[in-house]
């Protein structure tokens, strides 16, 4: 059997985890609002129409701020659609997916939702065909408390308290040429410093996210980032990336090696930041929002209804099933996401509900859990606390994208106030399990609470509606700690949650 070997130390600290970094992200895209979240028929449906058993499974997942409205749609979307009577707003074309939006749902139902699902609202402004006023006008409808237009509309509206909502995106992927209002580096820098100049004027607490690449590969990579900052620099708090991964030419090695890349972009976003700071001679550090990742096999997805059956409310768009090698993926990116917790502060899983997402519905139906959910729901609720640095030693393998890929990769998390520390470990090995041997040492006086794993001797499983558990973790795991000394067998691809507690005295 391999071999591999961690180290890890309190006192050699990566950064704090942000409980922003188990964030998600709802758009007015397919049935994620329609169908999703919302269903005003359905058997558990309360009031306002919301799925209470979704609100559940939401609060299960531990998501602490949900992404909204958009994506693409946003560069579309005039909020003052949204809000108000419901019989009195208009239907509308979404460019953005060819469907038609009928604004049941808007600003108001959204952030009423999340109240009922516990998390946070990161709201998209539309910096594609409007501009600095719809934003600023939304802030103040949003955040303001009373005596002005739109803080008096929200109160008209039925909504006496503020929305408080504390971040903010300005503008979805204005690099992409498939975007409505697509801009240039320099167009988009100048109107993006401008917007955030005026809605923090409005409300100075709020904090604000320029957009970045839609993804590493795009042409503009790299010259955007500096551009963009260069006119944004002082008035934002964050930079955004995005990025999403499939497995190409049926080549799982690699697929799992996509990660490294994931890296790599991170890494080159930080030092992009630092060059613009150090260029300004300032002080203020940027940190980064990493608010779209996931699994998506966008090329597979047959683009038929969006062609042929255009203007359909809420049509089924993007609903891929997710398999148990997505999982390793998905739990590869949230260890990715950890180890840089000192720069990256908020990140989205993109989506939530049936469009790319962790949990699906049928309308007027049940749900079942992807297989992605689980590596989210194991982080967002053993992953709180610092990242330490943990020094991995393993053995390699090479694929089509890199000579040498870490058989195991893996992050630690020390929960000061619950005194735990969890490990979270894949093992990407095809071939063989894993001999884990962690020198914990320094730690101090801990035992293995519960090692839960994820595996399934077919790497294509997954979970459907009417065999939802066939992807299931299990808590069988044989890790063991004795004298700071660790050991674990990891299976061949499989995710790992090690969770130690302090031994009482
Ligand atoms: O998440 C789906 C889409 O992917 C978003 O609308 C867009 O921002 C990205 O390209």
């Amino acid at each position: 059997m391999q071999k591999a070997k961690i180290i890890a130390d309190p006192d050699f600290i990566i950064g704090q985890v942000d409980p922003r970094l188990y964030g998600s992200f709802i758009e007015h895209l397919g049935r994620a609002v329609y169908g999703g979240i919302y269903d005003p028929g359905h058997p558990t449906a309360d009031e306002k129409g919301f799925r209470q058993d979704i609100i559940e499974v939401v609060r299960e997942m531990g998501v602490t701020i949900v992404r909204y409205p958009g994506g693409n749609f946003v560069s579309g979307y005039n909020w003052l659609d949204g809000v108000g009577p419901k019989e009195r707003r208009p239907k509308r074309l979404d460019l953005a997916w060819k469907s038609l939006e009928t604004n049941q749902v808007g600003t108001d139902e959204f952030c009423e939702w999340s109240r009922r699902a516990g998390t946070e609202v990161n709201m998209a402004v539309n910096l594609g065909t409007a501009g600095i006023d719809e934003a600023r006008n939304l802030v103040e409808y949003c955040n303001h408390p009373s005596g002005s237009y739109y803080s008096d509309m929200r109160i008209a509206n039925g909504y006496p308290d503020t929305h408080k909502i504390k971040t903010w995106c300005l503008g979805n992927e204005m690099d992409g040429p498939w975007q409505l209002g697509h801009k240039t580096a320099d167009e988009y820098g100048r109107l993006a410093a401008e917007t955030a100049i005026a809605m923090k004027w409005v409300d100075p607490s709020i904090e604000l996210v320029a957009c970045g690449s839609s993804n590493a590969k795009m042409p503009t990579f790299g010259s955007w980032e500096a551009t963009v900052l260069d006119h944004v620099y002082q008035y934002v708090d964050y930079l955004s990336l995005h990025q999403y991964y499939n497995k190409e030419a049926n080549d799982l090695g690699s697929f799992l090696a996509q990660t490294m890349l994931m890296d790599n972009f991170i890494q080159s976003v930080v030092s992009i930041c630092d060059y613009v700071r150090a260029k300004k001679k300032v002080s203020k550090k940027l940190y980064l929002s990493f608010d779209e990742w996931n699994v998506w096999y966008q090329n597979d997805f047959d683009k038929t209804i969006m062609r042929e059956t255009p203007w359909q409310v809420a049509p089924p768009l993007y609903e891929a099933p997710y398999t148990m090698e997505d999982a390793l993926v998905v739990g590869l990116m949230l260890i990715t996401l950890l180890r840089n917790a000192d720069r990256v502060k908020i990140a989205c899983m993109a989506q939530l509900v049936n469009t790319i997402a962790p949990i699906s519905t049928v309308t007027g139906g049940g749900f079942w859990r992807q297989t992605i959910y689980y590596p989210f729901m194991h982080t967002a609720r053993f992953g709180q606390g610092k990242v330490l640095n943990l020094q991995i030693h393993s053995p390699m393998y090479s694929n089509r994208l890199f000579d040498a890929v870490p058989v195991l990769d893996g992050v630690a998390v020390l929960n000061e106030d619950a005194e735990e520390l969890t490990i979270f470990a894949v093992n990407r090995s095809q071939e063989e399990a894993l001999l884990l041997e962690g020198d914990l040492r320094g730690v101090g006086d801990y035992r293995v609470i519960e090692h839960i794993i994820m595996e399934n001797p077919d790497p294509m499983a997954r979970n459907t509606m009417d065999n939802s558990s066939n992807v299931l973790p299990h808590s069988g795991g044989d890790a063991e700690l004795s004298n700071g000394r660790l050991t674990a067998n990891l299976p061949l691809l499989s995710w790992n949650v090690i969770r130690m507690g302090k031994i009482a005295r």
